[in-house]
């Protein structure tokens, strides 16, 4: 039985692009995991939107998922980790992990001054899930949170630096830097792409935590301790699906992937 759950692929979903953050960690991490990819791209953004909402999508993602048999599935958007966990653990037996678990805990071991800033979108800052976890980790951890909506745009139209961005960017970090918060979780799938301005912006040193890498570790782990590594040495295969026009996603997400998207199909996953 175990060896033929090793031999699954790992499935990813997001409300679009951003999750292939998560999937070149996955890449780099476990190279011999086959992935199943599903972004959203009809209905994203997911961070604008409300808790139901956001959950119902969630749920939807999941079930055109297990259509893969996949042997864990990861939520690599911050927005549905933040409001969709807990309720997805509820109805389904595959394991699921989210980014936000795994961000917390890499912050709360690299902060010396226990002040955490954390930046997302909306949905996120509302649910104030990091703030919920790493309080869970230590009390005595100040945690600050900052909503930086123009983020996601930006990154999708190639505004990675310049000016502007670093003005934006300025703006949006003024409250926590003001807070003297000496790590900061880029808690959005998108947000790693801007890790030069955003540190630059800041101006002050601080320790950036990119909440891919460290559930791509996670997911290692959960792999390795259930006897789930892939154990064919064979090029893995990845499979990408999106809900809308598949060239665009195709065009950015080389972006975000580091590497030419392959072999990307549309489908219309609620049928
Ligand atoms: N993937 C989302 C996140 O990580 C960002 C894009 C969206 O708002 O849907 O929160």
């Amino acid at each position: 039985m175990a060896g033929k759950i090793s031999s699954k692929p790992i499935g990813v979903f997001d409300s679009g692009i951003g999750g292939l953050t998560v999937v070149k960690a996955l890449m780099r991490e476990l190279p011999y995991e086959p992935i199943v990819y599903f972004g959203d791209t009809a209905r994203v953004p997911y961070g604008s939107k409300s808790r139901s909402t956001i959950v119902k999508f969630s749920m939807e993602n999941v079930e055109f998922l297990l259509r893969f048999g996949v042997k864990c599935i990861i939520i690599a958007c911050n927005t549905s980790s933040s409001w969709a966990l807990p309720t997805l653990r509820r109805y389904f037996k595959v394991p699921i992990i989210g980014v936000i678990r795994p961000g917390s805990r890499a912050a709360v071991q690299a902060t010396r001054t226990k002040r955490v800033g954390v930046i997302g979108t909306d949905a996120t800052v509302r649910s104030r899930a990091y703030e919920l976890e790493i309080k869970r980790l230590n009390s005595s951890i100040s945690v600050y949170s900052q909503s930086c909506p123009l983020f996601v745009p930006m990154v999708e139209s190639g505004w990675l630096n310049g000016p502007i961005s670093t003005q934006i960017a300025a703006t949006y970090l003024e409250p926590l830097k003001r807070q003297r918060v000496d790590t900061l979780i880029l808690g959005c799938t998108h947000y790693p792409l801007l890790a030069p301005v955003i540190r630059k912006a800041f101006g002050a040193p601080v320790e950036l935590i990119d909440s891919a890498t460290q559930t791509a570790v996670e997911v290692r782990g959960l792999l390795a301790w259930n006897e789930w590594l892939s154990t064919s040495r064979a090029r893995a295969r990845y499979r990408f699906f999106v809900t809308d026009e598949p060239g665009h996603f195709s065009a950015i997400g080389q972006r975000f992937l580091g590497q030419a998207v392959r072999s990307v199909e549309r489908v219309n996953h609620t049928d």
